[in-house]
């Protein structure tokens, strides 16, 4: 059985990840900062165990007794929409738990590859390949780089992926999935992968059901081929339409 670890795991995407986990019969470790939020949102499951920690402030020590077999780290942090949350401490959270898993994992040397699966954004550009957006887009985003620094930490959680994991972390390997505008849908529809997005992420976005992301991401937990498709790129995620 497939042991999984979930970081924002009672988020709005991240209890659909993790339900769709469970429903595909993994071990899911879920940290979450409120103890028994996701017991609330999904009812008790014998498969799943609900850490109460912040990803901010938990041990290394504890991190890695958590870390310990597991054969993929998911990650659906997101900064809350409050003044706090955008504005406040800790002003890189998902680039600080990128890094701080990513140590860990090092540090626990496991035997295997161990995939890390980061929810990110179309607002954020793939720099590995010619992926250049509208001119539109890049000069909103630029703006927003100076006035929120969410997006900032985007930028820079998958930025450590591309540039440090692919070359110095051995025993990782990563996907950064990232859906255009988020909405709500009751069960998973039709999607499709890009390489790159297709469309002005700030202009003319399309939309990406939270659920959807969640299938995709579970997917690459367990297809493997899927997984080599992706490994080291940053799929983009729309609804089908
Ligand atoms: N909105 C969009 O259209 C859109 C589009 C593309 C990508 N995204 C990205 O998608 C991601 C997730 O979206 P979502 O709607 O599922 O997010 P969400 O419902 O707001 O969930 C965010 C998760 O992060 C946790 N979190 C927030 N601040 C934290 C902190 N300081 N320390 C520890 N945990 C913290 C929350 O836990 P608590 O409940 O404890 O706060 C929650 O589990 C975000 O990274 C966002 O940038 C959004």
């Amino acid at each position: 059985m497939k042991k999984v670890l979930v970081l924002g795991a009672n988020g709005a995407t991240g209890s659909l990840l993790v339900q769709q986990l469970l429903q595909k019969g993994m071990n899911v470790i879920a940290i979450v900062r409120t103890p028994n939020t996701l017991k609330q949102l999904i009812g008790a499951q014998v498969n799943l165990k609900e850490v109460e920690a912040d990803i901010s402030a938990i041990s290394e020590k504890d991190l890695a007794q958590y870390l310990d077999k597991c054969d993929a780290v998911l990650s659906c942090l997101g900064h809350n929409l409050t003044l706090k949350g955008v504005f406040g401490h800790p002003k890189f959270l998902v680039t600080d738990a990128v890094e701080k898993v990513s140590r860990v994992l090092e540090s626990i040397n496991p035997k295997r590859k161990v995939k890390f699966i980061l929810m990110n954004s179309t607002g954020n550009s793939n720099r590995d390949i010619p992926e250049i957006p509208p001119l539109s887009q890049r000069f909103v985003i630029s703006i927003l780089r100076l006035l929120l620094p969410p997006h900032v930490d985007n930028e820079k959680a998958a930025d450590f992926l591309r540039l440090n994991i692919s070359h110095k972390h051995s025993c990782i390997e990563w996907v950064a999935v990232r859906p255009d505008s988020l909405t709500d849908e009751g069960s998973v529809t039709h999607y499709d992968i890009f390489t790159s997005p297709t469309r002005n992420a700030i202009f003319d976005s399309a939309p990406t059901s939270r659920i959807n992301v969640a299938n995709f991401m579970t997917n690459l937990v367990t297809n493997e081929d899927l997984w080599h498709e992706w490994k080291g790129k940053m799929p983009v995620v729309y609804n089908h339409v």
